[in-house]
C-alpha cells in the first residue's frame, strides 16, 4: 500500500484535525503530494503545529460551507483521491451549537461531494462518519453495516445525515454500476468509533484530559465515570481502514464503493479507571482519584461488527490493548519531555504500525 501513494494528488478535508494530521503525516512518510481544507488549529498545542504541516503540504484555510470557494479549490489542484474528514466533531458541542454541526457535517459533506462530481478529477473518494450515525437501540449486539441510522443527539444526527448524503451521491452519481461509463469516481463511507493517540487536545475528550491534568496543571487525574467500558481504538487503526479503501477504490475495486465499520476487538474494551490506571504507570508520573458523577444520562456501549471489512478488505486490528497504550502515552511523554524530536518519533510510530521493513 506505502508504494501505491508514491506521488498521488490527495486533498484531506480536515487535515489540520487530530486525525488529518496523523492521516497526513503517513501520507507524505509514503511520498504523496497532499493538499490540505481545514480551519486553523482550535487547540494549543495541537498536533499540526508540532508536526510543521503547514510548510510541507499545500494547505488552504476555508470554510468547507463555502461551496464555490471549496470548489475553487478542488478545480485549481485536481486531486485524483480526497478524505473528506472536516467537521464539527463533539457531541457537547452540537448541543451548544447544533446549527453549526448541522450545517458543517451535512452540507459540508454535500458540498465536498457535489465538488468533486462537478470537477471530475477525483478518482476515490473515503467519506468519514462514526459509529454514532446507528441507531443506538442500548443492546448488547454490535452494529452492522446495514442496521439502521439515526442519531439522538445534534452531532450524532449531523452525521448520520452526512452518511445518508454520500449514500445519495453514490447511488445518484458515483453508482458503481456505472463506473467507468458515465462516471470516474469510487466513493467509500468509513464508520469508526472514538479513537485515541498522541497528539490529540481535544475538548471533553479523556485523553487529552489526563495529559493536561499531569504535564499542563499539575493536579490529580478525576475520574467521574470508572466503571465506563469503552472501546479503546488507536488513531492508526482506522486510517488505516480509510488507507486501504482509498488505494482499492482507485484500482477500480467497485465492491469497496460502499459503508465500512473499522473498530477494535473485544479484548480492548476496558473500564475508565483501567485506562487511567495504565497510562499513569506508563508516564510514571500523575495520580487520580474517583469523584463518581452519575447525575448525566450516558449512552450505552455502542460496539461496531468489523466482519465486513476483516473478511472482504486487508484490514484487522493491529494494535493490542497494551500497545494502543504505549503508542498513546509514550508519545505525549516524549511530546512533554522534550526528548527525540516530535516529527521523528510520530513517523517510527507510523513505520512500526505499518510494518515498514525501511525502520
Ligand atoms: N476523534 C474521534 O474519536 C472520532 C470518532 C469518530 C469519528 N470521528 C470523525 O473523524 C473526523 C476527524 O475528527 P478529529 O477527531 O480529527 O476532529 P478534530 O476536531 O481534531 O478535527 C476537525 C477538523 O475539521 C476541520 N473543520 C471543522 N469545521 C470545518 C469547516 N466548517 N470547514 C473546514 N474545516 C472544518 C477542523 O479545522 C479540523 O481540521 C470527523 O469527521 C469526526 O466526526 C472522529
Amino acid at each position: 500500500m506505502q508504494r501505491f501513494f508514491k506521488g498521488k494528488k490527495i486533498l484531506i478535508t480536515g487535515n489540520t484535525g487530530f486525525k488529518g494530521s496523523w492521516l497526513t503525516e503517513i501520507l507524505l512518510q509514503w511520498g504523496a503530494d497532499i493538499v490540505g481544507v481545514s480551519l486553523p488549529p482550535k487547540t494549543e498545542p495541537n498536533l499540526f503545529a508540532i508536526l510543521n504541516l503547514e510548510q510541507r503540504i499545500k494547505n488552504y484555510f476555508l470554510d468547507i460551507r463555502d461551496f464555490d470557494a471549496l470548489k475553487k479549490v478542488i478545480a485549481d489542484e485536481r486531486p485524483e483521491i480526497v478524505f473528506h474528514l472536516a467537521a464539527q466533531p463533539i457531541v457537547r458541542i452540537s448541543y451548544d451549537d447544533p446549527l453549526t454541526t448541522y450545517s458543517t457535517n451535512a452540507l459540508g459533506t454535500a458540498n465536498v461531494l457535489q465538488a468533486i462530481h462537478e470537477v471530475g478529477s477525483v478518482r476515490a473518494a473515503v467519506i468519514i462518519t462514526t459509529d454514532k450515525v446507528y441507531k443506538n437501540v442500548e443492546w448488547i449486539y454490535p452494529y452492522r453495516e446495514n442496521d439502521p441510522l439515526g442519531g439522538y443527539d445534534p452531532y450524532s444526527a449531523s452525521k448520520a445525515a452526512a452518511d445518508i448524503i454520500a449514500q445519495s451521491y453514490i447511488q445518484s452519481f458515483f453508482n458503481p454500476k456505472d463506473f467507468g461509463k458515465k462516471h470516474q469516481t469510487l466513493v467509500a463511507i468509513a464508520r469508526a468509533g472514538n479513537v485515541i493517540g498522541g497528539g490529540d487536545w481535544g475538548e471533553y475528550r479523556l485523553v487529552p484530559d489526563i495529559v493536561r491534568s499531569i504535564y499542563e496543571k499539575n493536579e490529580k487525574v478525576i475520574i467521574r465515570s470508572p466503571r465506563a467500558i469503552r472501546p479503546w481504538e488507536h488513531v492508526l487503526e482506522p486510517l488505516a481502514g480509510y488507507l486501504e479503501l482509498a488505494s482499492g477504490l482507485y484500482a477500480g475495486k467497485i465492491e469497496y464503493s460502499d459503508a465500512w465499520n473499522f473498530g477494535p476487538d473485544h479484548e480492548s474494551f476496558m473500564n475508565v479507571e483501567e485506562l487511567v490506571k495504565r497510562a499513569t504507570a506508563l508516564l510514571a508520573k500523575g495520580t487520580y482519584e474517583i469523584r463518581e458523577d452519575n447525575t448525566k444520562h450516558e449512552a450505552g456501549i455502542l460496539m461496531l461488527d468489523t466482519t465486513k471489512a476483516k473478511s472482504f478488505l486487508d484490514w484487522s486490528p493491529r494494535l493490542r490493548f497494551q500497545e494502543n497504550i504505549d503508542f498513546t502515552f509514550s508519545w505525549y511523554r516524549n511530546y512533554y519531555e522534550k526528548a527525540a524530536d516530535p516529527i521523528e518519533f510520530t513517523d517510527a510510530q507510523i513505520k512500526s504500525f505499518f510494518n515498514d521493513a525501511s525502520s
